[in-house]
C-alpha cells in the first residue's frame, strides 16, 4: 500500500489491487500514529520476510549445532523447556556476542541486536 499525498489536505490510499480510498488527512494522521505506538510498543520487529530468513537461520544454520530440532548436538538443545529460568535478554546475548572459548559464534555480523532478541524469543516460545 502507497499513500499520495496531495497537498490539499486530503490523502489517497493507494491499496495493492489499485483500488482508492479518500482518507480526511486528520483521521489519517491520528490513525498513524496510532499504529507507530503499537509497533514500538512490541519492540521492533523484523519485517515478515526478514522473519522468514531468520527461522531459517535457526533451523539450518544454529541447527548444524544445536540440532535440526534443536534437541541438542554439538551445542545445548534450544527448546522452551530447555532454556527455563533463563532471561530472552541473557539469550539474545549469547547469540549477539557468543561465547568466547566455546563453539559458540557471535552472530551480530549477520543479525542486528533486535533480530537476535527475536530469535531468543522464538526459541523461548518454541519454533512449532
Ligand atoms: C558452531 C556451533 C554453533 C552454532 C553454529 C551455534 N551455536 Fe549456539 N552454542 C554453541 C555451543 C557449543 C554453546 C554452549 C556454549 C557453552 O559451553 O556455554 C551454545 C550456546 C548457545 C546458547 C545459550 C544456551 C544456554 O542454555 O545458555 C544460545 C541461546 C545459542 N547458543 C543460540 C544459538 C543460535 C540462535 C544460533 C544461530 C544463530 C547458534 N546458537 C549457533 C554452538 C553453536
Amino acid at each position: 500500500m502507497t499513500f499520495k499525498h496531495t497537498g490539499s489536505g486530503t490523502v489517497y490510499l493507494v491499496g495493492a489491487g489499485g483500488a482508492t480510498q479518500r482518507m480526511n488527512l486528520f483521521r489519517f494522521t491520528t490513525s498513524l500514529t496510532a499504529l507507530l505506538l503499537v509497533a514500538g510498543s512490541a519492540l521492533a520487529q523484523p519485517l515478515p520476510e526478514r522473519q522468514q530468513a531468520l527461522r531459517h537461520l535457526l533451523l539450518h544454520d544454529c541447527g548444524s549445532c544445536h540440532g535440526l530440532s534443536l534437541r541438542g548436538g554439538l551445542g545445548p538443545p534450544l527448546r522452551p523447556e530447555d532454556l527455563e529460568g533463563k532471561s530472552a535478554n541473557f539469550l539474545a546475548v549469547v547469540i549477539y556476542q557468543g561465547r568466547p572459548g566455546t563453539a559458540m559464534p557471535p552472530w551480530h555480523p549477520f543479525l542486528s541486536e533486535a533480530e537476535a532478541r527475536w530469535l531468543a524469543d522464538l526459541i523461548k516460545e518454541g519454533i512449532r
